[in-house]
């Protein structure tokens, strides 16, 4: 007698009934893009479909994703002016910390507010925290990303989620949030956040890559896996509430493994250079777009995350709605 497995094949009902993974709609977070200004929406040459929102109008991109279900977002800045020390990322009215108080006064609770801190977007040098010559500082560059992320929680952020890679920013930023009463305020730590290729539609977007050099004496260097248990497990004793992969498809391995060996929830991030490879296979007519992006945002909930942050959230958000 011959085993037949496509016996659980034979129809739609048969096969969504024995399904092993189950994508989770309700941890889709959208990035949004804010810049300085009013009365402005532009779309972002790199990345088709998405805009650059002055605050005084991010309510149009809010409004189109929590119609789509999504009603987590994670806010990026870019600065009208940059210097040195990147001082508009903790500039009390700076450009996120408007677009969080826009946000929350016209949704209340009924959006999750997150922010991106990091200093890239906001120093003249296009790196993720303050220079001492050509090498980045780790310990100063501490007490700013620290005052970025205090500040974005006195806006009214609900988590704050660094991006910089210096050793020890998770305590920092736990220790700054909570001596100023915001011990409720969460941290997703891109704990394990290689140094790749994949960010540059980012980078165009933000106007942030660096002037000189690269980012790999802080990002990690994507011939590893175990250190990424060890990043993951350093931010968990630091006071991470949630650790994040980044990028997400050719790291599938990474997101499986950080899964296994650490106890918080585990975040992945769909980065740019993804939705872009997609974007463009799909409008060379090469790949059906929708089906990619189903099978690919599947394969990273399938390696064990949790949380997904995508270019492609309110999609994914609607596939699964329909369990595709
Ligand atoms: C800032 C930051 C980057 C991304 C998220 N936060 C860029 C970088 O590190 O160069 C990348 C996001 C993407 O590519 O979608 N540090
Ligand atoms: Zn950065």
């Amino acid at each position: 007698m011959i085993e037949r497995p496509r016996r659980l094949r034979a129809n739609r009902d048969i096969r969504e009934m024995v399904r092993e993974t189950h994508p989770n709609a309700k941890g889709l977070i959208l990035p949004l893009f804010l810049k300085e200004g009013t009365n402005e929406k532009e779309p972002i040459g790199s990345l088709e479909g998405h805009f650059h929102f002055t605050p005084d109008r991010v309510k149009e991109a809010i409004d189109e994703s929590l119609e789509c279900g999504v009603n987590k977002v994670i806010l990026f800045g870019i600065p009208q002016e940059k210097d040195e020390v990147g001082s508009g990322a903790y500039a009390p009215d700076g450009v996120v910390q408007q677009g969080i108080r826009a946000i929350r006064e016209a949704y209340e609770d009924s959006v999750y507010i997150i922010t991106d801190v990091c200093m890239c977007e906001y120093t003249s040098h296009g790196h993720c925290g303050i220079l001492n010559g050509q090498y980045v500082d780790n310990d100063k560059t501490l007490k700013y990303i620290s005052k970025t992320a205090l500040s974005h929680a006195q806006a009214g952020a609900d988590m704050v989620a660094p991006s910089d890679m210096m050793d020890g920013r998770v305590g920092a930023i736990r220790e700054a949030l909570d001596e100023n009463g915001f011990e409720n305020t969460a941290i997703m730590s891109y704990a394990v956040k290689y140094a790749s290729a994949f960010y540059g539609p980012f980078r165009d977007a933000a106007g942030s890559a660096p002037s000189f050099g690269d980012r790999k004496s802080y990002q990690m260097d994507y011939h590893n896996v175990r250190e990424a248990v060890k990043e993951a497990r350093l931010d968990e004793a630091e006071g991470a509430d949630i650790i994040m992969v980044k990028p997400a498809l050719s790291y599938l391995d990474v997101i499986a493994k950080v899964h296994e060996n650490t106890v918080l929830p585990t975040a992945a991030y769909s980065v740019s250079g993804e939705y872009a490879m997609i974007k463009a296979a799909a409008e060379a007519g090469l790949v059906d777009e929708y089906g990619i992006v189903c099978e690919s945002a599947l394969s990273i909930f399938r390696a064990g995350a949790d949380i997904l942050i995508s270019y492609y959230a309110k999609e994914i958000c609607e596939a699964i709605r329909k369990g595709d």
